[in-house]
Order: C-alpha cells, then structure tokens, then sequence
C-alpha cells in the first residue's frame, strides 16, 4: 500500500488518500481497512477541533507576560493570585478589551472572545477560586460630598483628577521610586468602563492588602462615605472622551506615499529646505538600510530624513511619554529601479491608535497636517 496523495488539509494536518492498487483482493479485508480507514479520519478532525480551543496559558504568555510575567507579578498593577481572586470575570475580560487609555496597558481588540475567556480562564485557575459576581446596581451617593472626601483620603496617591500621577509618577515602566505598586489612574475611562460600582466599594472598603492602597472601612469611614466615594469616582466618565473612539481607525494606512517629481538629490535638498522654512531641525542624514547590512551593501539611493520640532515634540510627549520611543519624524526618500523618486512618510494619525491614547487625536493631526504641508512644498 502506498501512501502519497493528499486528500484534504485540515488545520494543518494532512490526511493522506491511500492508493489501494497494492491492497489484497479480499472483499472483507477491504471494508475492513475503509472503515478502519474512515474511523482513523474522523478521529484526526475530532482532535484537531479540541486543539483548535484557545490555550488560555499560552495566549497568556504571548500578549501579556512581557509586562505581567508568567506569576502575574511584573510592571504595572501585579495580577497577584490573591487580588485576582477578589476581582470578577468581567472585569479582567473588560480590561483586556479597553487596556488603560494613556497608561502602559493596551487594548485588545483584536483577540476574539474566545481567546479573552480562556486568558481569563487561566488568570482564574491561579487562585482556584470562584471570582465574585457583583450586581450592576448602581450606587446613589452624593458626588460632591465624595470630591471632599476624596481630596482628604485619595488624592495624595491617585492625585486631584484621578490619574495616579499623585505621589507616584503613573505612567514610568519601572517601579519602586515611592511606591512598590503604583498607583493606578482610577478615572482612566479603561477602568471605568471595566469596573462596576459595586467592585469599586469593595476595592475601597477592603482594599488591596500588600499594597499602600488600604482598607478605608479600618481607616474609619463610613458605607455611606464610601458610596460618595463611589459616586464621585463614577462621575468622571462623563468628563472623559469615549474610550471605543482610540481604538478606531484601523482602516488608515499605516504608510503614505508621494511621488518625487524630482531627481533622488534634489528630492533630499528640496525636502530639507521646506523642513528649515517650517521651523523643524532635521537630523544628519542616515541610509535607510544602515544597521541592516554590510556598510559596502548599503543602497545608497534610499535615504531617511529625520527632523524634529522641539515645541511639537514636548507637547506630544507631555501627553504620551512613552513617543520618546518612536521620536523624530522620518520621511524616507527612495530612487526606484526605473529613477523615479518617492518620499514615503508615516501616518500620523495612526499615533493615537497605536498608543490607545485619545488625547494624542488633535496633535497627531496637527503633525499630519504639518508633515503635508511640508510635503507639498518639498515636491511643489
Ligand atoms: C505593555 C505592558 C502590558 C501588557 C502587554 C499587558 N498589561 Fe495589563 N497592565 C499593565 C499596566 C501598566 C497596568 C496598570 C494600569 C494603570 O496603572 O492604570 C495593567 C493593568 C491590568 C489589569 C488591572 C489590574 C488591577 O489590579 O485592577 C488587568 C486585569 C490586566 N492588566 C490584565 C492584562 C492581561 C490579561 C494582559 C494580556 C492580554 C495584559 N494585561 C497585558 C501593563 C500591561
Ligand atoms: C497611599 C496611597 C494610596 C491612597 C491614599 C489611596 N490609594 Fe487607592 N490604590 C493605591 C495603590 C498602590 C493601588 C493599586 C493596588 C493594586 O491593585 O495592586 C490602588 C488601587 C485603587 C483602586 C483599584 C484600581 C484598579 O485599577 O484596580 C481603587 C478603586 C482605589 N485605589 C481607590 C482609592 C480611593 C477611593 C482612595 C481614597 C479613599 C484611595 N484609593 C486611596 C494607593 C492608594
């Protein structure tokens, strides 16, 4: 019998048609074999069906160990075994949707429904324990009683608007300068979308133990105090921009591109002249392939250009720290195989998304808006 001819891939296993010209005449011994033949199939797509499940643990390693590490310690709030058990399903499926706007947790749009329910799954099987369920009865407190209050006990930590940039400074990767758990922005429209009132009393009535975030009911207040709390707390996501539009406009390219009608140097010249006349300084050139290959391999007819506004670029990073990553601005000017030059230039208006920060939106296209002009005037 010989083996060979693919019958159908499914799910990357391979079930092979057997040739049967070498099988034995016998009628009985054939039906044997096709049924065994055809039992053996079955097996393979009912296996493949129970593998095709999410792993919880490995999209857990995948998406967010970097930061929370395998035990859920790492940057950020740790997902300790203990506290995890305290919070309810829908809160960490919330969280891993929403991530925190302008803080280091990203969303996950992308994940489908099934995989968030097995990371949760796993997040769950830490502690073993059932995670509570809350209602979603709202709590009816006097918010302006709770502002006093929270100016008393809160915002020494979690600062006057809520960010977390109180005593700590919020939004750093590393840890440990006063705090060894920052903390968290509380008026974050990620943890207001992800939190319910009900867990919001619970956190402060019983805090968070083994962190500087304490128990306010031994501190001495009052379930009353506690609901003011709760409703002042509440009363910010009316005040923030929507956290569904930062994870909009994934239908933008993430490159633009313009033809040159210039030669590749006077492209180069005419692009930094229009840079200078707008006030940004440009860097010393660099080849776009510098770093990637032999020096002696380099094309030298693909060039970067990077520029930088240092008005621009403070104002940017005073509302997303972590763009120091991705700073200066590079336009890439390229020489095809046929002469003819084209800039290429990151979308701006892409920073926003990429950085789930909202409050990014109008600068992102203040710099869009700069970067074409520019453009134009490069290539006018
Ligand atoms: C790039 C780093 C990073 C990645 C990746 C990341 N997180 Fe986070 N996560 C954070 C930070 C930082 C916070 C705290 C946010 C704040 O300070 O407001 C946080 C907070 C959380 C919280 C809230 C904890 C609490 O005490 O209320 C949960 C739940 C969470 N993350 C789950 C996840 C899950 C699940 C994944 C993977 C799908 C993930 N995170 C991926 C950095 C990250
Ligand atoms: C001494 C500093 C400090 C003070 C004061 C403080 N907190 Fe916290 N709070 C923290 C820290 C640190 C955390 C994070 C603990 C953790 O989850 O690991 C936290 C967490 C929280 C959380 C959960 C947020 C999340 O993302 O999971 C809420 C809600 C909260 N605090 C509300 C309050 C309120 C309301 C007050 C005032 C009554 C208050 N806190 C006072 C330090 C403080």
């Amino acid at each position: 019998m010989v083996c060979g001819t693919t019958l159908l891939v499914y799910q990357n296993i391979k079930v092979y048609l057997c040739t049967f010209c070498n099988l034995p005449q016998d009628p009985e011994y054939r039906r044997m074999l096709l049924r065994f033949l055809a039992v053996a199939l079955f097996a393979l797509v009912m296996s493949s069906h129970v593998a095709a499940a999410p792993d919880g643990a490995a999209l857990y390693e995948t998406h967010c160990a970097a930061c929370h590490q395998v035990s859920g310690g790492g940057i950020g709030l740790p997902l300790a075994a203990s506290k995890m058990a305290t919070v309810p399903d829908d809160y960490i499926k919330l969280t891993i949707r929403h991530g925190r706007v302008g803080r280091i947790m990203p969303a996950f749009p992308e994940l489908s429904d099934a995989q968030v329910n097995a990371i949760t799954a796993y997040i769950r099987s830490w502690s073993g324990v059932a995670g509570p369920v809350y209602e979603d009865t709202p709590i009816n407190g006097n918010p302006e009683r709770g502002k006093s209050l929270y100016g008393i006990y809160c915002s020494s930590c979690h600062a006057e608007d809520g960010s977390g940039e109180g005593l700590g400074t919020g939004v750093t990767y590393s840890r440990g300068r006063n705090f060894a758990v920052m903390p968290p922005a509380i008026t974050n429209p990620g943890f207001l979308a992800s939190a319910s009132d009900q867990m919001i009393r619970q956190v402060i009535m019983l805090g968070r133990p083994g962190t500087a975030m304490q128990s306010f009911l031994d501190v001495g207040l009052k379930q009353n105090d506690i609901d003011d709390l709760v409703s002042y707390i509440r009363s910010f996501e009316s005040r923030q921009a929507s956290v569904d539009r930062a994870g909009g406009d994934t239908e933008e390219p993430a490159a633009l591109f313009f033809d040159s009608p210039y030669d590749f140097d006077s492209t180069i010249m005419s692009l930094k002249s229009a840079l200078e006349g707008r006030n940004f300084r440009h860097l010393p050139d660099r080849h776009l392939e510098k770093g990637l290959t032999g020096d002696d391999r380099i094309n030298r007819r693909q060039m970067t250009i990077r520029y930088c506004n240092f008005e621009l670029l403070y104002r940017m990073m005073r509302v997303e720290p972590r763009l120091g990553v991705g700073l200066p601005c590079r336009i890439t000017v390229v020489e095809q195989d046929d002469g003819s030059v084209r800039l290429i230039a990151m979308n701006m208006r892409l920073i926003s998304h990429l950085f789930n920060n909202d409050q990014l939106r109008d600068l992102a296209d203040e710099m869009h808006e700069i970067q074409l002009e520019i453009i134009d005037e490069a290539l006018l």
